[in-house]
């Protein structure tokens, strides 16, 4: 990690205006999350699942001074980032290390939480995997604490599915973007030639995606798995094509 210690700034810059020019509105979907929450649900403890540099958990501790955020993730190198990227927040924010292929990632978790949020990364497990996930979170969560996702989804509409990913496709290849907008392989090329691996990204997307590629769900089957997973009152707060946030609260009596 020492190799990557003085381009660390940089590449959390980076990675945000990729991010930013991948998901449209991504910035002020953030602010929405945080806006929503503490309506929901008394906002102390606060679960960010596959943080990344920390970008939501910042949000969050920006608009909502005194909230306590623990944000995991399995790469080390993003822990990293985040950690750079919240260090005025040093006292508020605890990154951890988890794989949420691990079926214990929770287990030492301190619990209770009030929300536990997670943003554009459920969607890169697949379905089986992310109902158990759901059931998990639910686990992890207060009575009447909330799970808020914002993430990518697939229509159970055929046709209206082709309409959202081409939106998304238009969006990705815009002129107003960066050309790098969906480059990811040569970021995490130049980030591994550093730590002396000559095809980083591969190896990032074979721990990624152990099984294969990204099986998005349709937000109606994760309302429904929220549903079978311990949650009422599930809920989508926002959906424009690709992109939703839902979720929902942990029951009283479970
Ligand atoms: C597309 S990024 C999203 C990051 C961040 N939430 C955001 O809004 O920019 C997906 C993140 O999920 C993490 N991730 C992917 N698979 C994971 C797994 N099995 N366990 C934990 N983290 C994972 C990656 O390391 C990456 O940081």
């Amino acid at each position: 990690m020492d190799a990557l210690k003085n381009i660390i700034p940089e590449m959390i810059e980076e990675w945000e205006e990729m991010q930013d020019s991948y998901y449209p509105d991504r910035q002020q979907l953030y602010g929405f999350m945080t806006s929503i929450i503490p309506r929901l649900t008394g906002v102390e403890k606060v679960l960010d699942i596959c943080t990344g540099v920390g970008s939501l958990s910042k949000k969050i501790l920006e608009g909502l001074p005194g909230a306590n955020v623990t944000g995991i993730d399995f790469d080390d190198i993003m822990l990293e980032m985040a950690k750079e990227n919240l260090k005025e927040f040093e006292d508020y924010f605890t990154p951890v290390k988890k794989n949420l292929w691990e079926p214990d990632w929770y287990s030492d978790l301190p619990g209770d939480f009030d929300v536990v949020v997670s943003s554009y990364a459920i969607h890169i497990l697949p379905e089986n995997r992310r109902q158990e996930i759901y059931a998990d979170v639910c686990g992890l969560l207060r009575k009447g604490g909330f799970f808020i996702c914002l993430d990518e989804v697939k229509s159970s509409l055929a046709e209206f599915d082709n309409i959202c990913s081409d939106a998304l496709s238009r969006f990705r290849q815009g002129a107003g973007n960066r050309e790098l907008s969906a480059d990811w392989s040569n970021y995490w090329n130049r980030v591994g030639k550093k730590l002396g691996s000559s095809n980083y990204s591969q190896e990032l997307l074979k721990t990624t995606y152990p099984d294969g590629t990204d099986t998005m769900g349709t937000l109606y089957d994760q309302l429904t798995l929220l549903g079978q997973s311990g949650f009422s009152d599930v809920e989508c707060f926002y959906r424009d094509l690709s992109i939703a946030i839902y979720g929902g609260m942990k029951a009283e009596e479970k």
